[in-house]
């Protein structure tokens, strides 16, 4: 079993670097997913989406990446614990956890339109979600005196989003909880994050109503989307050692959208 501290904790360099990536089978868990991959960390993949997952670690396999399909539902408890379990076995450590995984549930209508059921269901992808993730790895951490969590909020948990109250709802949640574990870990070489996007075009923004879309992408001072580069080159930089200061932050990536 390789030493959990054989790769650098200094500077931006992630190669040798353990990672989990949830939401890896698409959009930015995707993106960034190939991203560490190329700068040579070795990357889990967890999504639910088994066959995309496949697709994944042939794709980066084939430039010689290092990566371990996780499929599993960031909700399942019992699955994600056996997943880092896993990794840590293979690996050694567990340095990063990049949480991407997320749903909007219906959208483009009013709260009180919203179906108790898809409310619900959103909160538990989006907030249990991370919450399990986030709890699994970080007693590896802890021993290891040492981890980078970060996780994919959204600048509707900032701002909140009309017509996303649920997505909105368990965003500001997340934000909330990296808030509580940024301090709470503080003393134990771990950092927590959250970076929260504007709009990127993935599948899910592709499934959203269109003037649900127009709403967002039209508040965005830059004019423009934020880019699948943008974000890795952001979460790659919280993941590394050098970003060693800021903890229980959310950082922007709108665009000047949030300002604070
Ligand atoms: N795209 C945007 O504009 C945008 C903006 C702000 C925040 N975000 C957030 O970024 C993250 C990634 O979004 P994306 O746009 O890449 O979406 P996406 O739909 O392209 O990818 C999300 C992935 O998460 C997986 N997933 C969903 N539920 C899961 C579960 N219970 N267990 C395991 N995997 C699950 C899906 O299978 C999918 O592969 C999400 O948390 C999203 O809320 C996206």
């Amino acid at each position: 079993m390789p030493a959990p501290f054989s790769p650098s904790l200094t500077g931006t360099s992630l190669e040798g670097h353990v990672v989990m990536v949830t939401g890896a089978a698409s959009g930015i868990g995707r993106e960034c997913t190939q991203w560490l991959s190329e700068r040579g960390a070795h990357v889990a993949l967890m999504d639910r989406d088994e066959s995309a997952l496949a697709a994944l670690r042939d794709k980066v396999a084939v430039s010689g990446g290092d990566v371990l399909p996780a499929p599993a539902d960031v909700t399942d408890q019992a699955a994600v614990v056996a997943a880092v379990d896993d990794m840590v076995r293979r690996w050694g450590g567990v340095h990063g956890l990049l949480n991407c995984a997320g749903i909007t549930g219906t959208t483009g209508i009013r709260s009180h339109e919203v179906e108790l059921q898809d409310f619900e269901n959103v909160m538990r992808v989006n907030l249990h979600g991370a919450f399990v993730v986030g709890s699994a790895v970080i007693p590896t951490m802890l021993q290891q005196g040492y981890g980078r969590v970060v996780h994919i909020a959204s600048i509707s948990g900032k701002e909140g989003n009309p017509g996303m109250a649920a997505y909105s709802t368990s965003k500001a949640a997340l934000i909330g909880l990296v808030k509580v574990q940024g301090k709470e870990y503080a003393e134990d070489g771990i950092t927590v994050n959250a970076i929260s996007p504007a709009v990127v075009q993935t599948p899910m923004v592709a499934q959203l109503p269109p003037q649900q879309v127009d709403y967002m992408t039209s508040r965005i001072p830059m004019r423009r989307c934020c880019t699948l580069f943008e974000v890795a080159e952001m979460a790659g930089w919280i993941l590394s050692p050098a970003a060693s200061f800021t903890t229980g932050f959310t950082f922007d990536l709108s665009g000047g959208r949030a300002t604070y």
